[in-house]
C-alpha cells in the first residue's frame, strides 16, 4: 500500500499580524448542502467552506440524485428536491473523515424510502455511532452497525418512525441534529433535550428554511409534514479556524490580528471566553446578523496568559478548540485544568492523549486524566510531533512554534484539508514560518 504523507515543519518564533478572513464554517456548510437539498426551490450558498469534509457531504447528496453546482470560489446552488425527493445511492456513501456527515446523514436517511450504506476513514469507522444509532431505534429505524457500534452504517428504508422524547445524555450537537432530521419524517413530534447547550445551526437552519422549529428551554421539538423552501446562505468564518490565529496572536510576541467576518453564535464562543478568562486581549467587533446567524471581526494581540481552571460550562462551546487551547495553556503562566471534557477523547483523534504527548515531547507538563488535562506552563521547545491524522491537533502545534525555543516538526497532516485547506498559505501570510514536506509511506 502506498499512502501520501504530509508533514509540517514550522521554524521558531515569529509574529502573527495582519487582517485575514478564514474559511467558512464547517458545521454551517454541512447543513447548508444537507437542507438545501431537502427544501424546494433553489439555493445558493456564499462562503461555503471547500474542504474535504464539506465535499463528502456534497458528494453523498449527488449521488443521492441532487444537481449541486459549484462549488466555485465558495458559491455552491443546490436544486433541491424536497422532502421525498431524494433517490437511493448506486453505492455505499464514503463520508471520509466527517463525523457530522455520518451522523447527521444517519438521522436523515433512517426517514427515507431506501436502503443506505455509510462508511468512513479509519479514524471515523472508530468513532462511536451508538449515540445516533440508540435512539433512531427506539423511534423505530433499523440501522445496523458493527459488533463495536461503528460504521459500517447499514440503513434500512422504508420503515415507520415515530416521534419520540429523548434526554440527550452527552451534549452533543450532532446527535441532537441527527433526530431533528429523523424527526421530519416521523409519526407525532421529535424532542431532544440538551443536558448543556451545544451548538444550535440546525435549528437556526430549519428556520431560515421556513420549517417550524420550538425551543422550550433545554428542549428543542420539531413536527413531520412540513416543508423547506430554499434560501440564500451566507456562511460565516469558522472560529474553530480563526481559533488558531486567536491563541498564535495571544501567545506571540507583538502580535496584532483581525479576522474579519467571523461567526460568534453564543453556542460557538466558549474559546473567547476561555481565552478572555487567561487574560488575553480579545476585542469583537462590529457585531452583526447575517442570515440567522451572528457574525462579527475579532482583534487579537499579544497577552500575558495566566493559568486557570475551566468553567465546565464553557466545555461544549468550546468543545473543538481544546487541541489549541491546551497550546495556551502550555505558554501561560501557572496550571490550567480542563475537566468534564471527556468527549475530547473520541474526536478524530483522541484528543487528550494526543495532545499530552505532543506537548510533554516539547518539554511541557501536560498530564492526561480521564476527562481533560493539567497543564502546567512552561518553556516550549522545539521537537518532533504526530497528529495522528487530526487536522486540529496539526494546525495547533504548528502556531506552538511561535513560543517555541526550537524547530517543531509534525507528522500526518493531510487532514488538515478536511477542515482547512488553505491554512498553511494563510499562515505563512500571517507571519508563521511553515513549510509542507510531502512524503510516501510504502
Ligand atoms: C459538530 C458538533 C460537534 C463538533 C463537530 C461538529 C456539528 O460534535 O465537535 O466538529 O457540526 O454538529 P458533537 O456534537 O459530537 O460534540
Amino acid at each position: 500500500m502506498q499512502n501520501n504523507t504530509i508533514s509540517f515543519r514550522v521554524q521558531p518564533g515569529g509574529t502573527l499580524r495582519g487582517e485575514a478572513r478564514v474559511p467558512g464554517d464547517k458545521s454551517i456548510s454541512h447543513r447548508s448542502i444537507m437542507l438545501g437539498a431537502l427544501a424546494e426551490g433553489t439555493t445558493c450558498v456564499t462562503g461555503f467552506l471547500e474542504a474535504e469534509d464539506c465535499l463528502a457531504t456534497m458528494n453523498a447528496f449527488r449521488a443521492m440524485g441532487v444537481d449541486i453546482e459549484g462549488p466555485q470560489d465558495g458559491q455552491v446552488c443546490i436544486r433541491g428536491v424536497g422532502l421525498h425527493g431524494l433517490r437511493a445511492p448506486k453505492e455505499p456513501l464514503y463520508l471520509g473523515n466527517s463525523g457530522t456527515s455520518m451522523r447527521l446523514l444517519c438521522g436523515l436517511l433512517a426517514g427515507q424510502h431506501f436502503d443506505s450504506v455509510l462508511t468512513g476513514d479509519v479514524s471515523l469507522s472508530r468513532r462511536p455511532m451508538k449515540r445516533v444509532t440508540e435512539p433512531l431505534r427506539t423511534m423505530g429505524a433499523v440501522v445496523e452497525t458493527t459488533e463495536a457500534g461503528t460504521a459500517p452504517l447499514k440503513i434500512r428504508g422504508s420503515t415507520k418512525l415515530r416521534g419520540i422524547h429523548y434526554d440527550m445524555p452527552v451534549a452533543s450537537a450532532q446527535v441532537k441534529s441527527c433526530l431533528l432530521l429523523a424527526g421530519l419524517y416521523a409519526a407525532g413530534r421529535t424532542c431532544v433535550r440538551e443536558p448543556a447547550p451545544t451548538r444550535d445551526h440546525t435549528e437556526r437552519m430549519l428556520a431560515g428554511f421556513s420549517y417550524p422549529v420550538v425551543r422550550e428551554g433545554d428542549t428543542v421539538c420539531v413536527q413531520p409534514d412540513g416543508r423547506l423552501v430554499a434560501c440564500d446562505i451566507d456562511v460565516p468564518g469558522d472560529i474553530s479556524s480563526a481559533a488558531f490565529f486567536m491563541v498564535g496572536a495571544a501567545i506571540g510576541e507583538d502580535a496584532d490580528v483581525t479576522l474579519r467576518h467571523v461567526g460568534v453564535n453564543p453556542t460557538r464562543t466558549g474559546v473567547l471566553d476561555i481565552l478572555r478568562l487567561m487574560g488575553a486581549d480579545i476585542q469583537v467587533v462590529d457585531v452583526r446578523e447575517m442570515g440567522g446567524e451572528p457574525v462579527a471581526d475579532i482583534r487579537i494581540r499579544s497577552s500575558r496568559l495566566r493559568g486557570i481552571e475551566i468553567p465546565q460550562e464553557l466545555v461544549p462551546l468550546a468543545i473543538d478548540e481544546f487541541p489549541v487551547l491546551f497550546v495556551a495553556a502550555a505558554c501561560a503562566e501557572g496550571e490550567t485544568r480542563l475537566t468534564g471534557a471527556e468527549e475530547l477523547r473520541v474526536k478524530e483523534s483522541d484528543r487528550i492523549q494526543v495532545m499530552a504527548d505532543g506537548l510533554q515531547a516539547l518539554g511541557i507538563d501536560a498530564q492526561p486524566t480521564p476527562d481533560g488535562m493539567i497543564v502546567r506552563g512552561g518553556k516550549l521547545s522545539g521537537g518532533k510531533v504526530n497528529s495522528h491524522g487530526d487536522h486540529r491537533i496539526a494546525m495547533a502545534f504548528s502556531v506552538a512554534a511561535l513560543r517555541a525555543a526550537g524547530l517543531i516538526e509534525i507528522d500526518d497532516c493531510a487532514n488538515v484539508n478536511t477542515s482547512f485547506p488553505s491554512f498553511v498559505e494563510l499562515a505563512r501570510d500571517m507571519g508563521l514560518n511553515i513549510s509542507v514536506i510531502f512524503g510516501e509511506i510504502l
